[in-house]
């Protein structure tokens, strides 16, 4: 049944809802704005206050009924192009938790990114499931992840035939993609379930100039955030499926498991709204944003000390296709961390970045970018090379070489879950060979973990986070970010 996607039937449900004047004896207490604190009418205003309620509260015809926010759903899976959708209202995090509470339980093999979205970790918490990991390479001179590689998916299905489900997670942060459609012809042909974290990939499907998206690459499943990069309100993202090779009433169960059971409408409806621009005029704007990002990489790439990630990157190993919307920037020649360059271009240009990390920023191109705004960006950059000009390349608070020797993976001694819920202690980290960490330790860059929950702690190990601390590595995830000690299993 084709829907026609110019329609929103959730958003003008709202809107409808907001000029009936009901008088609510419902959730919140501010009921509709006319208790509301001064500060909060003047943050929100009565606009938004007026529709501030939990997802029936009269915006559906009664309390339990919910056809509108599924009629809303089955538009966005038509949109996307799989059989079922839902929308979520606790980012792809919540979606990422009920895929895997959906497809492992307790020791089950699950095939996933070395450096998966930390979600993916608590999904193995909660279900209990044994992680096989697909380690991707470090690009040295970036100090980013790259993807992962189509021969490492085979590779993992091979050994391990009884894996409940194989994710990949494309586009990674930096916009890097790995060939889809071959592992999900590899996933397939094992007859395991090939789900993509694509929460840097919601446009995708509405572009051609755009990667390919992952219902197109044959994924069985996939969330995408859609307050990341189109127009969903922050918090919003939509989960997909098919239901071949997935449990779709399971699914949904663990959606409703993982969702708040006051969904706010607002949410719904900017879905409701992003999805209908996208499938409508997605193309159109897109190609204009991807047009403002080829010219800010060209003119930011002509500055001396200046480089943008681009296409060039692509020829590294298993990085089968690029978003050239996402700029990832580095100054490091300039002599300036990421952090640094981060710092600069908020105080000094009024430019707020999407991340920083010891290497590089990276920024956000969309269609919500006016040209005046590239335009403030290369001249910021123009301005702020000038400055450094003459300076001594370098960048001060990094250390590539440390990339070029992550140590290697251990072996997964308990599940990720067995490992949390065990009695733990912290010990001096040189005390802690051949201990089994209780946490997860992920330097930055390259934001892949030397170490999760459950694993055996090698000499290598230890050597390398020393080494890292002393060079001033950041790490994400242990308690004690010094890297003195570890909390190990007891
Ligand atoms: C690759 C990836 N997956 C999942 C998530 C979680 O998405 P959300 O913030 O929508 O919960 C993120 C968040 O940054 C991410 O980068």
């Amino acid at each position: 049944m084709p829907y026609d996607q110019h329609e929103t039937p959730y958003l003008d449900a709202v809107l409808r809802y907001r000029a009936t004047g009901y008088t609510p004896f419902h959730t919140p207490g501010h009921k509709l704005g006319k208790g509301a604190p001064a500060g909060l009418r003047e943050l929100l205003g009565d606009a938004c206050l007026q529709v501030d309620v939990a997802m029936a509260g009269g915006v559906e015809d009664t309390r339990e009924s919910t056809h509108l926010i599924r009629l809303a759903e089955d538009y966005a899976a038509e949109a996307w192009g799989s059989d079922r959708c839902w929308f979520l209202v606790n980012g792809s995090t919540s979606g990422i938790h009920a895929l895997v509470l959906t497809l492992c339980g307790p020791g089950d093999e699950v095939i996933i990114p070395r450096n998966a979205h930390k979600s993916m970790l608590a999904g193995l918490i909660f279900s209990g499931a044994m992680p096989v990991y697909l380690e991707p390479e470090v690009d040295p001179l970036w100090g980013i992840p790259l993807t992962v590689s189509t021969e490492a998916a085979h590779l993992a299905l091979a050994d391990h035939p009884a894996a409940k489900a194989i994710f990949v997670t494309s586009p990674t942060y930096n916009g890097l993609g790995s060939d889809l459609a071959a592992v999900a012809a590899a996933a397939h042909a094992a007859g395991v379930p090939f789900v993509i974290d694509q929460a840097w990939g919601p446009h995708l499907r509405f572009c051609p100039e755009l990667p390919v998206d992952a219902m197109t690459a044959g994924a069985d499943a996939a969330v995408v955030s859609t307050h990341k990069l189109i127009s969903g309100i922050t918090q919003t993202s939509v989960l997909m499926a098919r239901g071949e090779r997935i449990n779709l009433a399971r699914l949904d169960s663990m959606v409703a498991m993982t969702q708040s059971t006051s969904p706010q409408v607002l949410m719904y409806a900017s879905i409701d709204a992003a999805r209908r621009q996208m499938a409508t005029r997605g193309a159109e704007l897109w190609r204009g944003a991807l047009e403002q990002a080829a010219w800010a990489r060209d003119e930011l790439n002509k500055l001396p000390g200046v480089r943008c990630l681009g296409e060039e990157d692509l020829s590294r190993h298993g990085v089968a296709s690029f978003d050239p919307t996402r700029l990832t920037i580095s100054s490091f020649d300039l002599g300036h961390s990421g952090y640094e360059l981060e710092t600069v271009l908020r105080d000094d240009y009024h430019i707020a970045v999407e991340a920083a990390d010891p290497l590089n920023v990276v920024l956000n191109v969309t269609y919500g970018d006016a040209h005046a705004d590239i335009e403030q960006l290369v001249a910021a950059f123009r301005d702020y090379a000038d400055r450094c000009a003459g300076q001594a390349g370098g960048g001060s608070a990094v250390c590539p070489g440390l990339l070029a020797h992550s140590p290697a993976f251990t072996r997964q001694v308990l599940s990720p879950r067995e490992a949390f819920f065990a009695p733990s202690m912290s010990l001096p980290l040189a005390e802690c060979a051949a201990r089994v960490s209780a946490e997860m330790v992920t330097p930055y860059p390259p934001g892949i973990p030397v170490l999760g929950p459950g694993e055996a702690i090698s000499d290598e190990i230890i050597a390398y986070l020393q080494e890292g601390a002393k060079a001033g590595l950041k790490v994400h995830g242990p308690e004690d970010r010094t890297l003195r000690s570890l909390r190990v299993v007891a």
